[in-house]
């Protein structure tokens, strides 16, 4: 399963999934967009399931998971919906900050434990949160984008801790945590920045590592730094 499967990040990574054999179920709000890209991935050969999901809506995360029972067992999940909102500090208004917080810490929580509770049935479960290097202790921040670094710290921290009670049921969690990513996030966020990174070249480690015995590294914060 893969949230923010809309666009970006979310949405190369499903295509690589689903490139890699898996019937991915794809969730976002977007449903024109979520059906565009589960259109390509079939085009391609593969499995894919659109499902209309606010992640912030404890609701909607119950319908999604619902709906992937009925197709299978979640053997790996991806958290990769995320909002940024840019305001200088002082002007960061109760509802931006409760939107950044629901959407990326919320939102990834409510994802993770239905996850954990499917996968800990099956006793076998990997987890992928997606959280940024703005969440990453002493690596350059930007103005403008306390709410967004606040959730991207909580989303490595969530991910630690799924880690520790994750151990005895099978389940692993990892974050990874680029810089900059061509995406509409991004040129939208900071037009001028260029991206050392593309949505294909996150989704390809994000495969690699669900391919991988996760086990000695779960709980791990993978941070990317671009090589352009
Ligand atoms: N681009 C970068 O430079 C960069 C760097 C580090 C980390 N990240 C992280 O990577 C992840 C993906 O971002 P991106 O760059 O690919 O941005 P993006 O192109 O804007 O995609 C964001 C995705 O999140 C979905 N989304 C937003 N709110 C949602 C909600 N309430 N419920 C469900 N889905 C929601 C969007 O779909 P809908 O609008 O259809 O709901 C979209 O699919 C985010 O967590 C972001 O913080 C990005």
């Amino acid at each position: 399963m893969v949230t923010g499967a809309s666009r970006g990040i979310g949405a190369a990574t499903a295509g690589a999934i689903a490139a890699a054999g898996a019937h991915v179920v794809l969730a976002a709000r977007d449903r024109e967009a979520l059906d565009g890209v589960a259109g390509r991935i079939r085009d391609n050969g593969g499995e894919a399931t659109p499902v209309t999901t606010d992640v912030s809506r404890l609701d909607d995360v119950e319908h999604l998971f619902g709906t992937v029972e009925r197709i299978g067992s979640v053997a790996a999940l991806v958290c990769a919906a995320g909002v940024l909102r840019s305001a200088p500090f002082e002007q960061i208004t109760p509802a931006t900050w409760a939107e950044t917080l629901d959407v990326n810490l919320t939102g990834s929580f409510l994802c993770c434990r239905a996850a954990f509770i499917a996968m800990r049935r099956a006793r076998d479960g990997r987890i992928v949160n997606i959280g940024s290097l703005s969440g990453v202790y002493a690596t350059e921040k930007f103005p403008g984008l306390t709410a967004y670094n606040v959730s991207k710290y909580g989303v490595i921290g969530l991910t630690e801790a799924i880690a520790v009670e994750g151990k005895a049921h099978g389940i692993t969690a990892i974050c990874v945590s680029p810089g900059a990513v061509d995406t509409q996030m991004l040129r939208q966020a900071n037009p001028a920045l260029r991206p050392g990174l593309t949505p294909g070249d996150v989704a390809e480690l994000i495969v690699a590592l669900l391919d991988s015995p996760l086990a000695a590294a779960s709980g791990a914060n993978i941070p990317l730094f671009s090589n352009a």
